[in-house]
């Protein structure tokens, strides 16, 4: 692939956009392979995703503005759906992605990192959705995903305003879980993700779906959802290993996603 790079780490994979002339930016062929690079994950092996940018100064400075520049209202509007399936694919990703946001993370930017199921940024790292600034609404779930994650006024404020933000900011609104100094921030990130890989994947997975699944509906239907994901993880041989290490006050031996 050009613009994407590939590697795992037992069970860790990390996944790097890396279009360093244009600061990361998305352009279709971004989009495309980062489709392909999705698919390409083995998930009999990797429990944990992390997604970050090539370089010291951006994450993603946001979808192609060459590219756009000169799109149809049609081709807009699918170009918009072309961002929005490849993100919809991630945030629906069977495991957990983390976003280690390291710089700019300026419209698509901010919009990939919002499709993530958690961010972390570094202290360089900053913020927003710009797009009114350039006569256009966010077209990569930014007008949907930030009010859900920081609120409606914050969200309007942003986006109305072309409104940029500081890493602390963004850890103050709760778009980012936490900062760190940039040298930092990918040990951070694998630590986390570690952490994460270490549970029973089956159980993190569903965990996952009942969390984004339930936030689409309403609580009767959510707990219904969550019912059925819980269930689902009884008669796993992760279930019977863990409750077992802990009735016979051991150690679980391994989770083996099954
Ligand atoms: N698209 C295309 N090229 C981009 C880009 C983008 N989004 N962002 C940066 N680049 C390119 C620049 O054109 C420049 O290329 P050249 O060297 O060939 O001129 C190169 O990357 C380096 O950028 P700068 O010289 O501008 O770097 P800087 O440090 O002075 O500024 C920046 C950095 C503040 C991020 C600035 O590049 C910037 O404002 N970029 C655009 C950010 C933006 O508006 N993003 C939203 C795009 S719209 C969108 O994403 C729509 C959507 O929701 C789908």
């Amino acid at each position: 692939m050009e613009f994407i790079t590939y590697e795992a780490e037992g069970q860790i994979g990390i996944i790097t956009i890396n279009r360093p002339k244009a600061l990361n930016a998305l352009n279709s062929t971004v989009l495309e392979e980062l489709d392909k690079a999705l698919d390409a994950v083995d998930l009999q092996t990797v429990r944990c995703l992390i997604l970050t940018g090539a370089g010291e100064k951006s994450f993603v400075a946001g979808a192609d503005i060459g590219e756009m520049s000169t799109l149809t209202k049609a081709e807009g509007e699918a170009f918009g759906k072309k961002g929005n399936d490849v993100f919809r694919k991630l945030e629906t990703f069977p495991i957990p992605v983390i976003a280690a946001v390291n710089g700019f993370a300026l419209g698509g930017g901010c919009e990939i990192s919002m499709s993530c199921d958690i961010r972390i940024c570094s202290e360089n790292a900053v913020f927003g959705q710009p797009e009114v600034g350039l006569g256009i609404t966010p077209g990569f779930g930014g007008t949907q995903r930030l009010a859900r994650i920081v609120g409606t006024g914050k969200a309007k404020e942003m986006i109305y305003g072309a409104r940029n933000i500081k890493a602390e900011e963004a850890y103050r609104i709760g778009l980012v879980n936490n900062v760190y100094p940039l040298e930092e921030l990918m040990p951070a990130a694998k630590k986390l993700a570690a952490t994460i890989a270490r549970n029973a994947p089956i159980a993190v997975r569903n965990c996952k779906r009942a969390i984004n699944e339930g936030l689409q509906v309403d609580m009767d239907q959510a707990v219904v959802i969550e019912e059925k994901l819980f269930g689902n993880c009884f008669e796993t041989y992760d279930q019977k290993e863990g409750m077992a290490a802990f009735l016979e006050k051991r150690k679980v031996e391994a989770f083996l996603n099954k």
